[in-house]
């Protein structure tokens, strides 16, 4: 089972991964936990990014504010493998991609209203 989960994973090509993870009030929830342990620091409890920690960090909250782009994939590769010399990579202290995806569900959640992705039922697990 581990060795089919690890072909699944090598196969499918990175660049067109899209969110495996259903964009619902679970997920955003346990990206808004991870959030706050790891992301919070920089980019406020909000994601404003008021809190001037580091004056440069991204507004969250805006898409437009985003150099990295504003689809999925390109939001999980800044979280993963950071964003230029400021934003750190995260893929050894996140070290699960779901959790990765569940960030990227939260982060959108942030958005205005208008280009949020359409919410869905919370998966029954
Ligand atoms: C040490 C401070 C710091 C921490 C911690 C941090 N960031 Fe950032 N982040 C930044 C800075 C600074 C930028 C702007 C980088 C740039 O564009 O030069 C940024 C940019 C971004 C961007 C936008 C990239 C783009 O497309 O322009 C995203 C998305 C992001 N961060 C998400 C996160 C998430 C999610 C976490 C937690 C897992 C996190 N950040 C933790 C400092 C931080």
């Amino acid at each position: 089972m581990r060795f089919l989960l690890l072909l699944a994973i090598v196969v499918v090509p990175a660049a067109s991964a899209a969110n495996p993870v259903p964009y619902s009030k679970k997920s955003i929830g346990q990206g808004r936990n991870v959030y706050i342990r790891h992301c919070a620091g920089c980019h406020g409890n909000d994601g404003k990014a008021t809190v001037d920690v580091v004056a440069d960090a991204t507004d969250l909250t805006n898409p437009k504010a985003y150099t990295g782009g504003t689809s999925d994939d390109e939001i999980f590769r800044s979280i993963r493998d950071g964003r230029n010399a400021s934003m750190p990579a995260f893929a050894s202290q996140i070290r699960s991609e779901t959790d990765i995806w569940h960030v990227v569900n939260f982060i959108r959640s942030l958005w205005p209203e208008a280009q949020r992705p359409a919410l869905q039922p919370d998966p029954k697990d």
